[in-house]
């Protein structure tokens, strides 16, 4: 893994949606060149760009249906060959998303499994004569019926996205022999799409969940991800990161751990789920606060305690606006934004932020399922109406809950179309973008933007932040996160109030090393007077420094 990768930040792309060179309703790879300069002012280590191989875009590109291919709607080889040399030569790497739970079924492989049972590449898929109870987790059942050869094959995703078999060994070379090409021509890293499903229970076995206990993290998933580091990471400097569903900290520890030669960390969505009633993504529901920290402290004990390397993370393209999430997307805005920025990058890991993120970006307030394209998001639309939920109520949750919400367009400028393209984008940009953009953000020094760009400064310059442990000081306060991270030489302490009532807070004894001396380095408030004891203001945010005094 690279030398950096603790000091390191990563910046994700959703390129449909980043920036239009050519001036059209989808963004493309020459926009993300024009973006470069103002990726590399930010300071930004890696670009993750969501995929962009040939697809029918069912889900969005996650349907790849040639993996070596550019999708001409994103532009061609040689704008990606030019995407990396321009960002390498500003000291950017690239990284990759490698979807290889699934490809798309117009993919050659799966055409080919179509021809019969007896051919070659059949195998490449999960054929069974009878469906089990598993579900899809876009809806319905996991299995479709294929006429011809009257069997049913497996798809976790859409109906379109067919799993691969990885018991199959010749899958398995194909699948790292397309990684070493790309890695190859120079990409810095990879993030690997649900790679925990990867692995499924031979067996097919059934219980009453949704079968997801059966390829969750599943029995082979560990010696596939070995194989894959000697086949294709070993003696490169790549920055790996896996997508884990429904995982647990174990096997996140063992995924990430370096002696383990898997991967460099892993995103897991715990801390996420915090706003499902009773588990479910699609129901209304406020966040638990408490159990937010209760998780998040968890996973940071849990992984330095146990050698794993965690990827930080609010926002992705799967998920909605932070800001409109835990945050105050309206009085607050900027507040909240900037709160919520410090008090996940003061977390031991690597941090991930999602485009429009560092402008705070909120939820757009879609009003009509007309404006909405994504597969999840419309399933989940008519099984809400199926349910009993009138128009209004199922639309209130989609509003709510949709994956769309991060994927406007987004917002450079107060032009039209906001900068993105000259053309209406594929998705409705959101209403504030007139005020809420790049532009705006550049010129005001006390923006959100430049708040991010200070943080990510921090994380290079104090070493606390990629290895001091973790100590939560205040895990059932209703509206507190207090937190110190520390190591032999350096002391943080981040208080982030997460609402707008007024709250005074009171530093416990003991907390500051005797003799230690104090700087605050970063607050959302001008700096509040010298003291142990705050009165602290609506989302208010304070990152402190804490060091020996060094004798003269
Ligand atoms: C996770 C991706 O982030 C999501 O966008 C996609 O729909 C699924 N994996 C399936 O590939």
């Amino acid at each position: 893994m690279p030398e950096n990768m603790k000091q390191a930040v990563v910046y994700q792309i959703y390129p449909k949606s980043f920036s239009s060179h050519r001036q059209q309703a989808t963004g493309d790879l020459l926009g993300v060149v024009d973006r470069l300069d103002y990726l590399a002012w930010l300071g930004v280590d890696y670009l993750w760009l969501t995929p962009f191989y040939c697809s029918p875009q069912k889900d969005n590109g996650y349907d790849v249906s040639d993996y070596y291919r550019i999708d001409p709607a994103y532009g061609s080889m040689a704008d990606f060959e030019l995407l990396l040399a321009e960002a390498r030569r500003r000291g950017i790497g690239i990284m990759l998303d490698i979807v290889v739970n699934h490809t798309s079924t117009e993919h050659a492989w799966f055409r080919q499994a179509l021809k019969g049972r007896d051919n070659f590449y059949r195998d490449f898929y999960i054929w069974r004569d009878q469906p089990n109870n598993w579900q899809s987790k876009f809806g319905g059942s996991a299995w479709a019926f294929e006429p011809e050869s009257g069997q049913y094959y497996l798809h976790l995703f859409d109906q379109t996205q067919a799993d691969l078999n990885w018991e199959n060994p010749q899958l398995r070379q194909a699948v790292f022999e397309m990684m070493r090409f790309w890695a190859d021509k120079g990409v810095a890293g990879f993030r690997l799409d649900v790679i925990n499903l990867i692995s499924k229970d031979p067996a097919f076995s059934e219980d009453d969940s949704d079968g997801r206990h059966f390829y969750t993290d599943g029995p082979r998933v560990h010696e596939y991800l070995q194989q894959m580091h000697r086949e294709v990471f070993a003696g490169r400097e790549l920055l790996t990161v896996g997508e884990m569903s429904s995982t647990s900290l174990a096997h996140c520890i063992d995924y990430s751990h370096p002696e383990r030669r898997e991967l460099s960390m892993t995103f897991n969505f715990h801390h996420l789920k915090v706003d499902y009633p009773q588990g479910q993504k699609w129901q209304l529901g406020r966040f638990d606060f408490v159990g937010l920290k209760r998780i998040l402290s968890d996973w940071q004990q849990g992984m330095h305690a146990g050698g794993g390397w965690n990827a930080l993370f609010w926002c992705n393209h799967d998920q909605p606006r932070v800001v409109s999430r835990f945050g105050d997307e309206g009085q607050y805005r900027q507040a909240s934004a900037k709160m919520l920025a410090t008090a996940l990058h003061g977390l031991q890991g690597t941090p991930y932020l999602y485009q429009g993120e560092e402008i705070a970006m909120a939820n757009p307030a879609f009003q009509h399922i007309e404006e909405l394209r994504d597969v999840e998001s419309l399933n989940a639309y008519q099984q809400l109406l199926a349910s009993g939920l009138d128009r209004t109520q199922a639309m209130a949750v989609i509003r709510q809950k949709s994956r769309d919400n991060s994927r406007t367009p987004m917002q450079w400028d107060n032009s039209r179309f906001a900068g993105f393209s000259q053309t209406q984008p594929w998705l409705r940009l959101a209403d504030d973008a007139g005020h809420i953009n790049v532009a705006a953000a550049l010129a005001d020094p006390d923006s959100v933007l430049h708040h991010y760009r200070r943080l990510i400064a921090l994380r290079k310059q104090y070493p606390v932040l990629a290895d001091g442990d973790y100590r939560c000081l205040t895990p059932e306060h209703p509206s507190l996160w207090v937190y110190t991270r520390r190591s032999a030489a350096e002391m943080l302490l981040v208080i982030s109030h997460f609402g707008a009532e007024a709250q005074s807070y009171r530093l416990p004894e003991g907390v500051i090393p005797e003799g230690w001396q104090a700087e605050l380095l970063l607050s959302n408030y001008p700096a509040p007077p010298a003291g142990w004891q705050w009165q602290l203001r609506p989302w208010h945010s304070l990152l402190y420094r804490f060091y020996p005094v060094t004798p003269s």
